[in-house]
């Protein structure tokens, strides 16, 4: 392929409701957008298409990809906002190289955006019949009358829920269940955190993980700037996991707030361009898209499994095997959902019977996955997180020299997803 992309960065992943909890996805978007095409040495003008994913939907501007844009970039460059849950960044660099592919465009900045502090709250279906309907009467009598079947406990405000519309199974039930099917240990759980929390404070400590932030000027004085995420925890322990109630069942359950990814607002954005043209123009890409898949699986069945059957697709697509990588970072929903896409991995049985292979697929060694931590330490704002494991993969690979490089995330709807990116 000749997709390829030089430049990307994210804002600093905050827990929602704290530092980025007064900016708007718009708003953390902009930070990335302006940043990424910086990075790249690239001119605004020269952008053909913006592609930014994001989950939970402004009400009064679905596109944010055009207000973003609008916001950095001249007034005359289309922009699409795309959504496959937690993947929509992943969704937005395939849309982008899809762009490239097809000759339509030759630079793409495609990203993501979230913000989990200000999710639209909405009201009953029944209020909203009831609105709607004065808002079109025609006489105060009408009007009226369109409340009439209104009772107290139609007001009450809905807001969104992290659960499969299909079942409506929370995506923390969905893990539960994964690690009781799965006979994923508690204890394994809680490793995994504490390694996510370990790495990801290494790696903000060596500057790896910063120099991949942008700042953000926070509003309305810009006096305060955020360079940093706040939801690493360096001093957590095996002991201080362990001592945490189980959320999702709370008799029988092993999955815990420290093995699960919190509510997290950011985002990122990555620069996708004609690898040969950039290379003709002495911009060097970070790495190239090799190939990539999506998968789905029945939502009542193992809801964050996907990345099991994504992952070899892409590598039979790369025309590579699992050996051939070199650095895996996976999207870490939740401890339990890993460690349970990891034993698929390595898995014959599975691979003889869900994917009628014959041998396993494999995974490689843990000291070569999320070697700066994941979304269980970092945060997972939906929209974003697809692009900070792309940009995190590159910039590692470079330090590494490695040339392939295999990126996994479980979404919503029973969906996976998976990339090889080369370094050539
Ligand atoms: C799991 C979840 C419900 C927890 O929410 P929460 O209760 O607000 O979480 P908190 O961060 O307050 O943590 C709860 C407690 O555990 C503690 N804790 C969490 N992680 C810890 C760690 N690694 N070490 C030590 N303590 C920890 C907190 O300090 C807090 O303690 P406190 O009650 O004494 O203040 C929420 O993060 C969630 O819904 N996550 C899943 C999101 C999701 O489904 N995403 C989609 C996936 S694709």
């Amino acid at each position: 392929m000749k997709a390829a992309i030089v430049a990307g960065c994210r804002t600093p992943f905050l827990r929602s409701g704290t530092g980025l909890a007064d900016l708007s996805a718009i708003e953390l978007g902009k930070v990335v957008l302006r940043d990424a095409v910086g990075r790249s040495g690239l001119k605004a003008d020269q952008v053909d298409h913006v592609v930014f994913g994001t989950v939970v939907h402004d009400a009064k501007a679905p596109n944010i990809a055009r207000e973003v844009g609008l916001a950095v970039l001249p007034k005359t460059i289309p922009a699409v906002t795309v959504s496959r849950a937690c993947a929509s960044a992943n969704q937005a660099i395939c849309d982008a190289a899809m762009l490239i592919e097809l000759g339509q465009a030759d630079v793409v900045v495609a990203g993501g955006a979230e913000s989990l502090s200000r999710v639209p709250i909405t009201v009953s279906d029944k209020l909203s019949k009831s609105l709607v309907e004065a808002s079109t009467a025609k006489t105060l009598g009408r009007r009226v009358a369109s409340f009439k079947r209104i009772r107290p406990r139609d007001l009450v405000p809905v807001a969104p829920a992290i659960a499969e519309p299909t079942t409506g199974e929370t995506m923390g039930a969905a893990a539960e269940r994964m690690a009781k099917e799965n006979g994923i240990r508690r204890e394994d759980q809680d490793a995994w955190a504490l390694r996510s929390h370990r790495l990801a404070a290494a790696g903000t400590a060596d500057g790896r993980l910063t120099g991949e932030i942008a700042p953000v000027y926070v509003p309305p004085d810009y006096g305060t700037v955020l360079g940093g995420d706040n939801g690493i925890r360096p001093d957590t322990s095996l002991d201080a996991l362990a001592a945490l109630p189980p959320v999702f069942d709370r008799r029988h359950g092993s999955v815990t707030a420290g093995t699960s990814s919190p509510l997290t607002d950011g985002a990122s954005a990555l620069v996708v361009v004609n690898g040969e043209k950039a290379l003709a123009e002495g911009i060097p890409p970070l790495g190239w898209i090799r190939s990539w898949a999506w998968a789905a699986v029945d939502p009542a069945a193992q809801l964050l499994q996907g990345p099991a059957w994504a992952a070899p697709r892409a590598l039979d697509r790369a025309g590579l095997s699992m050996k051939d990588i070199g650095l895996m970072e996976m999207h870490e929903a939740f401890a339990a959902q890993v460690l349970s896409n990891l034993q698929a991995l390595s898995s014959r049985a599975f691979a003889q019977k869900e994917l009628g292979r014959s041998e396993a697929v494999g995974h490689p060694e843990p000291e070569r996955i999320n070697v700066m931590g994941g979304s269980i330490a970092l945060g997972h704002p939906f929209g974003a997180t697809g692009g900070r494991i792309t940009i995190t993969m590159l910039h590692e690979m470079a330090r590494r020299n490695v040339q392939f490089g295999l990126i996994t995330v479980c979404a919503a709807g029973g969906m996976g997803f998976a990339m090889v990116v080369e370094r050539r």
